[in-house]
């Protein structure tokens, strides 16, 4: 009998051309206007736009704190873990799984990066790795909301404020994302978000930093953005400051601030079509064996605009086969998807061998006391050091056109209910999966 399997000569689940299903930003004449205006008047380098961006960002997430715009979300992040007093010899916590930006700035500041693992379900730091990871130089927790899911706050910040340690959030894939009703950025000590153009909120290259705290923002405005001086009231900061303690310039291009500004009127409506399409789709095949939607658990809780959505894979309930195998199968069916997502940091020279700063000792320990190594520690990372042959990257629906959907999920459906046929040709996954971006993806 024929197999029903495209990659076995069947035909393709995927039949109906998706249009602009997956285009992304949407660029509308209400961007392009807002842009161009700033444009005309020459007003790239002005702040003008961005601190109107700045209020409505914060407004946006019913914030009585501050907000400061940044040239990325990089240097956002960095912002923060300075804002929060990271410096020479300290420590912070990151989970394994996230991408570099959301840790490595940390030697810049003479600080180090101690892994965690994150937890098989909700891919983000396991809360339950946490605390055993605190030593007397952990400075900040850094919660990555991973690929659009919340970090699970509540431990997170009940851990952290029994050790005194700041908590930074990593909002750069989770814009409007709910944790228990509250949006996520509004939780810790900091929250860097990139607004790149691949994100969910899309402006450009571009960052925003997030804090209820003027000690934290004043000295991230202290650290890159010296033509705000003016704007410091805490006297260690007006005594030193004019120039740039970081010695650098983080201020936010005001193209990408028109740009923002428009996206965050539209973001909301555009979040609500996501989510509708993106768990009509999970609805369809979430009870299939084999693949688990990566949505949270918790009530009232959302995935904003879905960045770079995943699935979680099972191949325990899929007689082994591999996750390669299960997307090369799905790739045929046209319903493009990729195996894997961020590879763990810690496998990276850069956490190992590297001498960055010609220390004569590799980066990651240089600052830190003789006799301790904490590369010791990412021995024990089972769960970020496995991912690569669990996950799986989905198509990313901007647009709830369920005919279209349909189509998607039928290819999922075939090839799970016809793995069997696949398993004789699988050739296994290998050995070094995931990349260190997040892998093409389709949308
Ligand atoms: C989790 C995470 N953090 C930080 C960043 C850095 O943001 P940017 O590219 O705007 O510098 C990115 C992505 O680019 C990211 O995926």
């Amino acid at each position: 009998m024929a197999s029903e399997l495209a990659l076995l000569g069947g035909p393709q689940a995927v039949k109906s051309d998706p249009g602009d299903m997956f285009a992304w930003p949407i660029v509308t004449p209400d961007i392009e206007q807002a842009v161009l205006e700033v444009l005309r008047r020459g007003a790239m380098s002005g702040m003008d736009v961005t601190k109107q961006l700045e209020k409505e960002f914060a407004a946006w997430h019913g914030m009585e704190g501050y907000c400061l715009g940044h040239n990325t979300g990089t240097q956002a992040i960095q912002a923060a873990m300075f804002g929060v007093g990271v410096g020479k010899g300290d420590e912070i916590i990151c989970p394994s799984i996230t991408y570099w930006a959301s840790c490595l700035q940390a030697y810049t500041l003479g600080a180090t990066v101690v892994f965690a693992d994150v937890d098989p379900d909700t891919v983000c730091i396991d809360p339950n790795d946490l605390e055993r990871r605190i030593s007397p130089r952990t400075k900040a927790i850094v919660a990555v909301h991973y690929a659009g899911h919340p970090a699970d706050m509540d431990p997170i910040l009940e851990i952290a404020r029994r050790h005194n340690v700041a908590v930074i959030e990593d909002v750069s894939h989770a814009h409007g994302a709910l944790y228990k009703g509250k949006m996520v950025g509004t939780f810790g000590d900091a929250a860097g978000f990139s607004i790149m153009s691949g994100k969910s909120f899309a402006a450009g290259e571009g960052g925003l930093l997030l804090t209820p705290k003027k000690e934290v923002y004043e000295r991230a405005l202290v650290f890159g953005h010296y033509a705000r001086a003016n704007e410091l009231t805490i006297p260690e900061y007006v005594a030193g400051g004019g120039l740039p303690w970081g010695g650098y310039k983080n201020r936010m291009n005001q193209l990408t601030a028109a740009m923002a500004r428009v996206q965050l009127k539209k973001y909301p409506g555009e979040m609500g079509d996501i989510d509708r399409a993106m768990n009509y789709f999970w609805d369809k095949v979430g009870d299939l064996p084999g693949i688990r939607s990566h949505r949270p658990a918790w009530g009232n809780s959302t995935k904003g605009g879905w960045y770079a959505p995943h699935g979680l894979y099972r191949p325990e309930e899929l007689g082994g086969l591999s996750v390669h195998r299960f997307c090369e199968a799905l790739r045929a069916e046209g319903a493009t998807s990729g195996p894997g997502c961020n590879k763990a940091l810690h496998q990276h020279p850069l956490f190992q061998t590297v001498d960055v700063y010609r220390a004569g000792k590799p980066t990651r320990i240089a600052n830190l006391p003789d006799d301790v190594d904490v590369r010791e520690t990412d021995a024990d990372l089972p769960v970020s050091s496995g991912m690569q042959e669990r996950i799986y990257n989905i198509p990313w629906f901007k647009h709830y056109r369920t005919e279209i959907i349909d189509e998607y999920a039928e290819a999922f459906r075939k090839v799970v209910q016809n793995y069997k046929e696949l398993l004789p040709g699988d050739p296994g996954n290998p050995p070094a999966g995931g990349g260190w971006g997040l892998t093409r993806r389709i949308g």
